[in-house]
């Protein structure tokens, strides 16, 4: 193996370019060159290349988003754009791929595996909902993004007596809405795994405004509904009125955390090594502590489930 590709795809998370880093700067420590593909699997189609070298990697691992931009490429779904994929590769002369991102992306990983071409994927979304590692790149970060936006609506709700509703991303998964909830102290979680009963958040509101509590923090994520239609419910339901706050893109951006910083290196180091072991088709993934590799699918041929003690946390805290 003498040269290697990167890139990044899907929604972009904080810990990419950190990385983007390592991948490059472990390959050349291990004598490998490195191509950069901007823009995802649409670049990789469109030729779009940036030589990376330990230089041009350097001063972005503190830096959020990602040096090679990002893309959700809906030509690469198609079988004909794999192919095309890896043609582009092979003009390149680029002997195995390194596909940062979330599960979408890692099914492009996947599809390139099956043509025989080899592959690592490197789990990073700020949804966390990927099997094959405890947690995704990016998570951390989201999560102490959507806590420090939490806390500062806290100072208004408590002022203002208000009930605030904070709407936070994740389409099918609640692991962040969660860690926002656990965090911030909210006094009630909507998540895409659990059913959601309208009475039994009304009852709640009530008895805490009963008991003397004039302002509550709930957190939406955005699979259940939007935080405007809860909104509506609520006044429809039980004549409460709230603010809505939707956090949205704020979660994605920023400097990652030091959880992610390190777990984005160890990763994207690990991703070369797995390649110069002569792994294909998997992904990496840090469990327990300790840098593994699965087999690609692993990651949604399995369910990551939500901490039931948790889940339980927020209904016995949220009084
Ligand atoms: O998968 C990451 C994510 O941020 C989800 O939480 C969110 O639902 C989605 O991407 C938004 O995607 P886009 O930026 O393409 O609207």
């Amino acid at each position: 193996m003498k040269r290697i590709g990167v890139l990044t795809s899907g929604g972009d998370a904080p810990g990419m370019n950190a990385a983007i880093r390592s991948v490059t700067r472990m390959a050349i420590y291990k004598g490998l060159d490195v191509i950069g593909f901007r823009r995802g699997f649409e670049g990789l189609l469109d030729g779009d290349v940036a030589p990376l070298t330990v230089s041009s990697v350097g001063g972005i691992i503190h830096r959020g988003g990602t040096i090679l931009r990002t893309a959700r490429s809906e030509r690469f779904m198609r079988p004909e754009g794999v192919r095309e994929g890896v043609r582009r590769l092979k003009e390149y002369d680029i002997d195995a791929l390194v596909v940062i991102g979330g599960e979408g992306s890692l099914h492009g990983a996947y599809d390139l595996h099956e043509l025989g071409y080899p592959v690592i994927g490197v789990p990073a979304t700020i949804d966390n909902d990927m099997a094959g590692t405890d947690c995704t790149i990016g998570f951390d970060t989201a999560c102490n993004t959507a806590l420090y936006c939490i806390q500062k609506l806290r100072d208004t709700a408590s002022s203002h007596e208000r009930l605030f509703l904070v709407e936070v991303m994740g389409r099918h998964a609640g692991f962040l809405a969660l860690e926002a909830a656990v965090s911030a102290g909210a006094e009630y979680v909507l998540l895409p795994e659990r059913q959601f009963d309208l009475q039994d958040l009304c009852k709640k509101l009530e008895y805490a405004h009963k008991r003397g509590k004039n302002h509550s923090l709930i957190v939406v994520a955005e699979g259940v509904m939007s935080a405007g239609e809860l909104a509506a419910q609520l006044k429809e339901t039980s004549g409460f009125d709230a603010r809505i706050v939707v956090l949205g893109h704020i979660q994605r951006g920023g400097s990652p955390s030091s959880f992610d910083a390190i777990l984005a290196s160890r990763l994207g180091g690990g991703a070369v090594e797995a390649l110069l072991r002569g792994e294909s088709g998997v992904m990496v993934g840090r469990i327990a502590g300790k840098i593994i590799t699965h087999p690609i699918q692993f990651s949604w041929e399995n369910k990551k489930d939500l901490d039931e003690d948790m889940m339980q946390l927020v209904d016995i805290l949220g009084i």
